[in-house]
């Protein structure tokens, strides 16, 4: 006999076949990246999942996010909103925002079959391009929902010298009409709430179903141009070079161990190096470097981009070499609402799962859109800690659980009181 989990596994098993199928050959594991055919392949089929769950009102807003409304018993009371995002990186996984979009699908079509209306509307949002993309920017869908995308956004330029505001106009969308979203009356919600594997080790390590998401990390991003001099790689003595690309390599030694120092939850990665020059036997003269920092604990993401100046610039003059550092902040540290998150709690318990309280180092449209809304996090386990990598994977029983867990959040958010912003 088939019971309500059985229906639901059924259901969602299908859907991650098929959204599984939008995925763009040249690369290992699944590549929906913004902008590329694969992941507009894949919204056209999405809205007809939002259709076809039920969800009225269907329609793609002025900045691409994908949204449906589950009407509830008092059509004017504020919405509770789910959502997350389907695009991915390169080489990305099948779990990684999918599971949040999935998971609120099927929480509509169990409220759907349970018959029994919630009170308020329930809108879920499939949001357009969550990963950072080559113009250096997260979350184009719910900054630009909220209005915290700026006119000098759309100048930002990608490695092959395109506009932002032309890419999007390109792919079907009008800049104008985005930045006009900031100027209507703001959205007020009465609570959002987004399901998202955990994409690190804590619920694997501690062996716990649900993670209670308190925080979501901050985001500083940094381009650093080096300045050395050009020099004959066979002449050049060893001690008389100013090598800017030696240079460049030893700054991500420097951030790497700077974040390795904090005891707390900081993280540094970089992810360029280029010297700029195509020739094998010439000391490059030039070098850039990008890299991102991120961290949950406030002084230390204060203060990172002063420290890490002083001792990038310091380590580079060793060198011989000049450097110019310039920063951007992508996202603040966001706290999660405590109300939402005692009301995962409470969920996790009713069903009997073991949870944790979790901060996440992963960005989320979560962080811009509580901005607009409370706002609160459920993560399940990621297998290893695996993620934006072909090898990430999250059990289907984990997927389940998180579902489950969202709909009986929703449940108490309906009922409960307003959650304080
Ligand atoms: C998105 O997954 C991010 O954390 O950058
Ligand atoms: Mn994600
Ligand atoms: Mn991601």
């Amino acid at each position: 006999m088939q019971t309500l989990e059985s229906i639901s596994a059924d259901r969602i098993n299908a859907l991650f076949a098929e959204v599984e199928s939008f995925t763009d050959p040249d690369f290992d594991g699944w590549t929906r990246t913004v902008f590329s055919s694969p992941y507009q392949e894949e919204r056209h089929w999405m809205l007809r999942q939002f259709k076809d769950s039920g969800l009225q009102n269907v329609h793609v807003d002025a900045a691409g996010n994908i949204v449906g409304v589950l009407p509830g018993r008092n059509p004017f009371a504020d919405p509770i909103v789910l959502g997350s995002h389907t695009d991915t990186v390169e080489r990305g996984g099948r779990f990684d925002g999918v599971v949040g979009v999935l998971g609120a699908l099927e929480v509509v079509q169990r409220f759907r079959e349970s018959g029994r209306l919630l009170e308020r509307p329930l809108m879920v949002i499939d949001f357009f391009g969550e990963e950072a993309n080559p113009f250096g920017l997260t979350c184009l869908g719910s900054r630009s929902l909220v209005g915290h995308l700026a006119p000098q956004d759309l100048e930002r330029i990608n490695p092959e010298g395109k506009r932002l505001g032309d890419t999007l106009q390109a792919f079907g969308m009008d800049p104008s009409g985005i930045l006009g979203m900031s100027t209507g009356r703001p959205a007020k919600w009465h609570a959002y709430l987004e399901l998202h594997i955990e994409q690190s080790d804590s619920l694997e390590k501690a062996r716990r179903d649900i993670g209670v998401v308190t925080a979501v990390a901050g985001i500083k991003r940094l381009l650093a141009r080096y300045l050395g001099q050009y020099d004959h790689a066979g002449g050049a003595r060893m001690r008389a070079r100013k090598d800017a690309l030696l240079a460049a390599a030893s700054s991500a030694l420097v951030l790497h161990e700077f974040a390795c120092g904090n005891p707390g939850y900081a993280v540094a990665t970089t992810t360029h190096i280029d010297s700029l020059q195509s020739a094998q036997n010439v000391v490059p003269g030039k070098a850039e470097l990008r890299a991102e920092v991120r961290s949950t604990d406030s002084a230390w993401f204060t203060s990172v981009d002063r420290e890490l100046t002083q001792r990038v610039s310091a380590r580079a003059h060793e060198f011989g070499c000049d450097v110019d550092l310039e920063w951007f902040l992508d996202n603040e540290i966001v706290q999660t609402n405590s109300t939402l998150q005692q009301n995962i709690v409470d969920a996790s318990q009713s069903f009997g799962l073991s949870w944790m309280a979790v901060p996440s180092g992963a960005t989320h449209d979560s962080v811009h859109i509580s901005r607009i809304a409370p706002m609160g996090m459920i993560f399940v386990p990621s297998v290893g800690g695996r993620s934006h990598c072909p090898e990430e994977m999250t059990p289907q029983r984990d997927i389940l659980n998180g579902i489950r867990v969202l709909e009986e959040s929703v449940r108490l958010a309906d009922k409960g009181p307003l959650p304080t912003l």
